[in-house]
C-alpha cells in the first residue's frame, strides 16, 4: 500500500489487545538464545523488528520455532553460539543489531551485523566504544560509528563503565557482553532507563545487583544458568498509547488497552497525559512474570500543554511523536526538551515530527533537543503526511487524522508493521 486516506469518525469505542511488547519479545529471545535449556514465550510480538531477531539468532545456530505470537526457543548456553555463515540483517531495529553486537563481542566467532538504510545511518560508537573498552573488536564504517559492523569476538574483562547516555540498547548490549566476561562488570553513569534486561537476567538465576548508581553483573559460572526463562510478553506501552492519544484528544471517545505493561520506565507517557488533564483510568493491576501489567482506560478530555524533560525522557521516549500530536490538540503550548535521543531514532523525530505537525496547520519550532508546539484545540487540518518509513509516525498521523478536519492522506502506512502488524486493521474496528 503507498498511501491510505483518513477521516475523523464520529465516536472511538472498543477494547484493545495491543501486541506483545517490543523490547520484551527481542530480550526474550535472544536472552533465552543463550539459555540451559528450552522456554517458551507467548503473546511475542511477530513484527518486522522482532522476526528479524529471530532470523539471526536462527543464523548463530539456535533453535527458534514459531507458531504466530508462540515462540520456542532452546537455547545453546552460554558458550554455544555458532558463526554465523552470512551477514546478519537487523532490518530497522536498534535493539536487534545493539543487543547482538554485545552478545557476539565475546564470543569466538566472526559476524557482521547490518540492515536497512535508516538502521546503517544510525550511531554505533555508543556500542562500539564500551565493548572495545572491555576488550573487543569490533570496526564499522566512519570509524565503527556505522554498521555494518564487524565483531570479532573475544574474552572479554570485565571493569567498570559510566554509561554517557541513558539508552537501554547500550545497557543491554554491556550486561549482554559481560555474560561471558572474565569478571564482574559495573555499569555507573546514565543506567535509569527501560530495565526489562535487569529483570530476565536476574529471573533467569543470574547473580546481577542494583542500586539507583549502579550494575553489578557477575558472570554464571554453573553451566545451567542463564535458565531457561518462560514467559507471557505483556502488551506494549508504546504501541498502546496511540490509543490513549486517540481517545483523549477525540470529543466522543472511551478506549481500553488491556493487558498493558505498566513497567515504571516505560509509563513517561501516562503520567505526562495525566498532567494535561486526560482522564485515565488503570484497572485490574497485576504482575505477569517479571512485569507489572494493567488495562488503561482513557476518555475524551480537554487537553492542556506540558512541559517535557529531564528525567521523564527516556521513559517516554518512543511515545513523542504520539505526545506531540496530544500536544497540538491542547490548548496552550508544550516544550519538550532534553530529547536530542530522538534525532538519532529510526528517523530525526525532531524534524519529521515538526515537519507533520507544520502540515497540520501547528505551529511547531524544532530545537536541537526537542521542540516548541503551540496548541491549537481540537482544530488540526487533514494533510498529507509521510511516514518516512517510521512505524510511530505512520501511527503518530493516524491519530492525528481521527481529530483532523477533512482528509488525512499518511503516505507508506505499511511501516507499522515494524511494531504493530494489526494497527490499521485495529483503527478500522474503532471506527465501525
Ligand atoms: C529500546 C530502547 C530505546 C527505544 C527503542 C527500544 C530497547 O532506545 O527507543 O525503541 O528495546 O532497549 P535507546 O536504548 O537507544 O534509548
Amino acid at each position: 500500500m503507498t498511501s491510505i486516506a483518513l477521516r475523523a469518525p464520529q465516536r472511538l469505542r472498543g477494547v484493545i489487545q495491543v501486541p506483545g511488547d517490543k523490547s520484551i519479545s527481542h530480550r526474550a529471545v535472544i536472552f533465552n538464545a543463550v539459555a540451559a535449556g528450552s522456554a517458551q514465550v507467548s503473546n511475542f510480538l511477530a513484527g518486522a523488528d522482532c522476526l528479524a531477531t529471530i532470523a539471526c539468532v536462527r543464523a548463530l545456530g539456535v533453535d527458534v520455532q514459531r507458531a504466530g505470537t508462540e515462540v520456542r526457543i532452546t537455547g545453546a548456553g552460554l558458550h554455544g553460539l555458532c558463526e554465523p555463515a552470512d551477514v546478519l540483517d537487523c532490518g530497522n531495529s536498534g535493539t536487534t543489531l545493539r543487543l547482538l553486537a554485545g552478545l557476539l563481542a565475546g564470543r569466538p566467532l566472526f559476524a557482521v551485523l547490518s540492515g536497512d538504510a535508516s538502521l546503517r545511518s544510525r550511531p554505533q560508537r555508543r556500542i562500539v566504544a564500551p565493548l572495545r573498552a572491555l576488550g573487543a573488536w569490533l570496526d564499522g564504517r566512519d570509524d565503527g560509528d556505522r554498521a555494518p559492523l564487524a565483531v570479532r569476538g573475544a574474552t572479554l574483562s570485565g571493569g567498570r563503565y559510566a554509561l554517557p547516555v541513558a539508552s537501554a540498547q547500550v545497557k543491554s548490549a554491556l550486561l549482554l557482553a559481560g555474560l561471558a566476561g572474565s569478571g564482574p562488570l559495573t555499569l555507573t553513569g546514565k543506567i535509569a532507563s527501560r530495565d526489562h534486561s535487569e529483570r530476565m537476567l536476574q529471573a533467569m538465576g543470574v547473580d546481577l545487583r542494583l542500586s539507583p548508581e549502579q550494575i553489578s553483573l557477575h558472570p554464571p559460572t554453573d553451566p545451567q544458568l542463564p535458565a531457561p526463562l518462560t514467559l507471557r510478553v505483556p502488551g506494549d506501552p508504546s504501541s498502546a498509547s496511540f490509543w490513549w492519544v486517540a481517545a483523549a484528544i477525540h470529543p466522543d471517545a472511551e478506549l481500553t488497552t488491556a493487558g498493558v505493561c505498566l513497567n515504571p520506565t516505560r509509563t513517561g507517557a501516562l503520567e505526562v497525559l495525566r498532567a494535561m488533564g486526560a482522564a485515565i483510568t488503570i484497572s485490574n493491576e497485576r504482575v505477569e512474570g517479571s512485569e507489572p501489567v494493567g488495562d488503561v482506560t482513557v476518555r475524551s478530555s480537554q487537553l492542556r500543554g506540558a512541559s517535557i524533560g529531564g528525567e521523564l525522557i527516556p521513559r517516554l521516549i518512543d511515545e513523542i511523536p504520539v505526545l506531540a500530536v496530544a500536544a497540538a490538540c491542547a490548548e496552550g503550548d508544550t516544550v519538550i526538551r532534553d530529547a536530542q535521543e530522538l534525532r538519532a531514532k529510526e528517523t530525526d523525530r525532531i524534524a519529521t515530527v515538526a515537519g507533520g505537525l507544520a502540515a497540520l496547520g501547528v505551529a511547531v519550532e524544532p530545537t536541537a533537543d526537542g521542540m516548541a508546539i503551540a496548541g491549537r484545540g481540537p482544530r488540526l487540518v487533514g494533510a498529507e503526511l509521510a511516514s518516512h518509513g517510521d512505524h510511530r509516525l505512520a501511527m503518530a498521523w493516524a491519530v492525528a487524522a481521527l481529530v483532523a478536519r477533512g482528509e488525512t492522506r499518511v503516505h507508506d502506512p505499511d511501516a507499522v508493521t515494524v511494531s504493530y502488524p494489526g494497527f490499521w486493521e485495529t483503527l478500522a474496528g474503532l471506527r465501525a
